[in-house]
């Protein structure tokens, strides 16, 4: 009997992902080093101060990668080295990531370079960071140094890291730092629309600087769904929160105007929908239940979606279809490549992890068969690494890092992306040794309809 198969396309790109911030270590003044110096801030109490030191330690992580299999690698620049001050460009800074971008190409792994992955420059941050009329231009110039300086290194550029969930979480939360520290939803939707801006200067600087470049943002998708389909309260508070974080930002760049909430609907002056890909990170969904009371949340209660629902360490619901549901309604919709920027698990004994990849790998081939051109996958992430608020607990690596150490010691689900990665396929053979209890139906559940 023939062994069963799931193969991709040619030239398909797989990899990681990583940021500046949370794996370079050696901080430098952003909002975040602040931030993380403040009580309180950071649940677990610890800091990005070291981190994985992917600053110093890059070569020899980026032979790892290769040794793993992979053909591309998402990281970001960081701002505010490259730009400590305003107007002051570090040569030496941009000869670093320059080093980068090299070894990576003597390696054959495409570099997926982010612009801007949450962290400002204190300086910038101190100006009123995204809410600051000028930001527009002052990321430009940022761009501009930056593009000038890889533009034969580099060809996939994302411009922004998750602009909706960044706004969320600094401006209507307050878990993340935003200049005033206090929450703010008209000062947040300003921030929002200058970020847009930001994004359309950026790509039209990438254009111009490297005609061959392909730009995207990377965009966070969260599957939400009603929890009582007849409850208009609920079927309401879902449109909401897909309209405000799932829809909103590639809306107004597709509709070619700043659309309410942001603005009013006023058009852009220069023509174009400046996305030439979409970069998606997914990682999960919930159920919405409306409840007053839960305002920075957009009046709705969490819920599980499934009857028997599984978690990360972080008490993420584990649901692949979202995944596929949204390659597929980004597909139809907006008729782009989209390329998978982020997808992972914060799984320390990586126990579920290997199936969770196996499952979203599945439902990515799923949505390649349905007509979705998908350019790759990126693993959220290389390796452990700072999560934000939540600090170094969450474990969100292929491999593990010993943070007293800095070993790397690779997980079981890291062998299993290099398989994936050196055959370009799933087979039957690699789900049944990496995740037996889903091997049963596997195949049918992916290559068949569903
Ligand atoms: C995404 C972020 C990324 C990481 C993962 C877990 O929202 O882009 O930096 O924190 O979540």
């Amino acid at each position: 009997m023939n062994e069963k198969i799931l193969p991709f396309p040619e030239g398909f790109i797989w990899g990681a992902a990583t940021s500046s911030f949370q794996t370079e270590g050696e901080t430098v003044p952003t909002d975040w080093s602040y931030w993380q110096g403040l009580p309180g801030r950071i649940k677990d109490g610890t800091t990005a101060k070291k981190a994985v030191e992917g600053y110093l330690r890059y070569e020899e992580d980026f032979r790892m990668i290769a040794s793993m299999g992979h053909n591309g690698y998402r990281f970001s620049v960081e701002w505010a080295r490259i730009e400590p001050e305003e107007g002051v460009f570090d040569d030496e800074v941009l000869e670093h990531y320059g080093r980068m971008l090299l070894s990576l190409r003597a390696k054959n792994i495409e570099p997926v370079l982010t612009l801007n992955h949450f962290t400002l420059p204190l300086w910038f941050f101190k100006k009123g960071g995204w809410e600051n009329p000028n930001s527009v231009d002052l990321f430009t110039r940022f761009v501009q140094k930056v593009a000038s300086r890889y533009a034969d290194q580099v060809r996939y550029w994302i411009t922004l890291n998750e602009p909706a969930v960044y706004i969320f979480q600094s401006y209507l939360v307050g878990v993340w730092p935003s200049p005033e520290g206090a929450t703010s939803l008209s000062k947040g939707l300003g921030a929002f629309r200058n970020m847009v801006l930001a994004h359309r200067a950026a790509y039209f600087t990438l254009h111009q600087i490297c005609k061959e470049s392909r730009v995207g943002v990377a965009h966070h998708m969260k599957r939400f769904l009603p929890f009582d389909e007849n409850s208009f309260e609920d079927r309401m508070i879902v449109q909401t929160q897909e309209y405000l974080l799932n829809d909103l930002f590639l809306e107004i760049l597709f509709q070619e105007r700043i659309l309410f909430p942001v603005g009013g609907g006023e058009p852009f002056s220069e023509k174009g929908d400046t996305l030439d890909f979409i970069g998606l990170n997914y990682y999960t969904g919930q159920k919405s239940k409306f409840d007053l009371q839960d305002i920075p949340t957009v009046f709705s209660r969490p819920y599980p979606i499934q009857k028997e629902p599984e978690y990360s360490d972080l008490g993420w619901e584990i649901y692949p279809e979202g995944l596929f549901y949204f390659l597929d309604l980004l597909s139809r919709r907006y008729k782009k490549p989209i390329m998978i920027t982020e997808n992972g698990i914060a799984d320390k004994e990586d126990l579920k992890r290997p199936a969770y990849i196996l499952r979203h790998l599945g439902e990515v081939f799923r949505a390649i068969q349905g007509g979705a051109e998908v350019l790759g996958y990126l693993h959220w992430s290389l390796m452990d690494n700072f999560e934000w608020a939540e600090g170094l607990t969450p474990r969100f690596g292929l491999v593990e890092v010993d943070y007293t150490t800095q070993e790397r010691l690779p997980r079981k689900s890291a062998y299993l992306l290099q398989e994936i990665c050196k055959r370009n396929a799933i087979t039957q053979e690699t789900v049944e040794s990496y995740a037996p209890a889903i091997a049963r139906n596997y195949f049918e559940n992916f290559s068949g309809p569903h």
